[in-house]
Order: C-alpha cells, then sequence, then structure tokens
C-alpha cells in the first residue's frame, strides 16, 4: 500500500532518562541521535515526507532549564547535522509559530530551511512551537485577513503543512494513547501507530513492525470494503 508521509509524536525522552538517572536532557541528546537514525531509515525506505513533533505549544510550561536546554540542542543539531542533511539531499522545514522563539532560535531555523531549500530526496518537517490548534487558528485568521471564503480546501492550503500531502501513517512512541495536539487538521484519515517504546530505542525494527501495521490496514475512506475490493486500490478521501 502506498505510503508518502509518516509523522511522528517523538515522545519518551524523559523517561528513558529517568530510567537511567541521568538528567532529562540526556535523554533529548540520545532522542536526537534516534531521531537522525530515522531519517535515515526513511531514505533507505523511500519515504517522501516525515513530519516530527518536537516542540509543542505547551511544552514551554517545563522547567525553564529543560526549555532552555531544548532549544541550544535544537540549534547545536542544526550545526552538527548540516553537512550530512545536504549529502542526503533532505529539505528541513520548521513548521509552527516563529514568534515566541528567540532571535537566535528563528535565525537558525530560517538559515537552515533556506540551506536546504532545494533539496529533494526527503522533506523534513520539524514542527517546533507548534500545535495543531494553533495551526488551524492561524489558517483561519490568514483567510479572515485576505477576506477570504473559509472552506475545506482553502483552510487546507492556509495551514502549515499545506507544501505536504496528509500523514499517511501517524507514529506515537512513549506508550501514549494521545494526539497531544499535534496535526488536528491533517491527521482526519491518518493510520495510527502506537508504540510501547520510548523515543531513544526507536529503532528500524521498530518501524519496520509499524509500516507492516499500515501495510494491513484498509483505508476506506467512508467507503465499505466491498466498494473497495471492488476498485482494487484505496479509496481517496472525498
Ligand atoms: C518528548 O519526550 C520530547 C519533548 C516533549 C520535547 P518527553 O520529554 O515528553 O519524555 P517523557 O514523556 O517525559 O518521557
Ligand atoms: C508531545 O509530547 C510533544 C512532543 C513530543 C514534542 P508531550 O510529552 O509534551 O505530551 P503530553 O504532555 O504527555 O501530552
Ligand atoms: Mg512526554
Amino acid at each position: 500500500m502506498s505510503l508518502q508521509h509518516i509523522a511522528i509524536v517523538m515522545d519518551g525522552n524523559g523517561r528513558w532518562a529517568t530510567k537511567r538517572f541521568l538528567p532529562r536532557l540526556a535523554g533529548h541528546r540520545q532522542g536526537m541521535e534516534s531521531l537522525r537514525r530515522c531519517v535515515r531509515a526513511c531514505l533507505d525506505r523511500g519515504v517522501a515526507v516525515l513530519t516530527v513533533f518536537a516542540f509543542s505549544s505547551e511544552n514551554w510550561s517545563r522547567p525553564p532549564e529543560e526549555v532552555s536546554g531544548l532549544m541550544d540542542l535544537l540549534l547545536n543539531a542544526l550545526g552538527k547535522e548540516m553537512a550530512q542533511l545536504q549529502a542526503d539531499q533532505v529539505r528541513l522545514h520548521f513548521v509552527g509559530e516563529r514568534a515566541g522563539l528567540s532571535d537566535k532560535v528563528r535565525s537558525g531555523l530560517d538559515e537552515a530551511q533556506a540551506a536546504t531549500a532545494s533539496n529533494a530526496r526527503l522533506r523534513l518537517n520539524v514542527c517546533f512551537n507548534y500545535g495543531g490548534r494553533w495551526d488551524i487558528a492561524q489558517a483561519a485568521a490568514r483567510l479572515a485577513a485576505e477576506g477570504q471564503p473559509i472552506t475545506e480546501r482553502t483552510l487546507n492550503e492556509a495551514t502549515a503543512l499545506a507544501h505536504v500531502p496528509d500523514p499517511d501513517l501517524i507514529i506515537r512512541t512513549g506508550g501514549e494513547l494521545r494526539l497531544s495536539n499535534f496535526l488536528l487538521w491533517q491527521a482526519a484519515y491518518a493510520e495510527l501507530y502506537f508504540s510501547p517504546r520510548l523515543w531513544p530505542d526507536f529503532d528500524e525494527a521498530e518501524l519496520d513492525r509499524a509500516l507492516a501495521a499500515y501495510a494491513s490496514r484498509e483505508r476506506r475512506y467512508g467507503h465499505t470494503s466491498e466498494q473497495v475490493a471492488a476498485v482494487g486500490r484505496h479509496p481517496q478521501a472525498a
């Protein structure tokens, strides 16, 4: 079954660290290694789009040292990973509210995005200071300011992920069974896979289990099973 876009809630870094009597930031650092491995696995498997949840609108509520540590980790990773991202033709997009981020973080994100803008093998959307409700509200506000009608099509085109098709598969690691304000609009017909693995322990084998689960699903988009069988492929959303 075709799959273009995988989205992941990378959850469980803090627990991974706490289990090892390490500071939470050590878990986030290990989570970054896991993301690097996951990008490699997606490249190897020919996935076109990978979207990851790195920092939510709600994560500002964490202790200030953890928040600033996450900001520093992102900036450091951009510096360290840029050469490999270029070599692998990965195009970065940062998705989320820019207001609220420091000038340093904002310019780091903008520069990394511009530097990879002509890469075309894998689109990597990093949701940072992102919330699904923020995205829907900013899209509606933009249309209202432009005096445009609000329809499913116009709103969809105004969302922060309008440059990619909706996710086919959403994976959440860390064992929680919730979306936590991730891709609320775009998740409408995504297949969901919840992994008990903590994000730093998510590896190729677990990705392949998620892909196998996805391949076994029947995406009906409101049709009956018989209709799907008659067409011989999965129907599209209306
Ligand atoms: C996910 O891991 C990363 C971020 C939210 C930034 P957590 O930090 O939420 O890890 P747990 O859920 O506390 O284990
Ligand atoms: C969701 O994880 C956000 C990210 C992975 C970036 P959280 O750990 O913040 O979610 P809750 O608080 O358990 O719902
Ligand atoms: Mg968590």
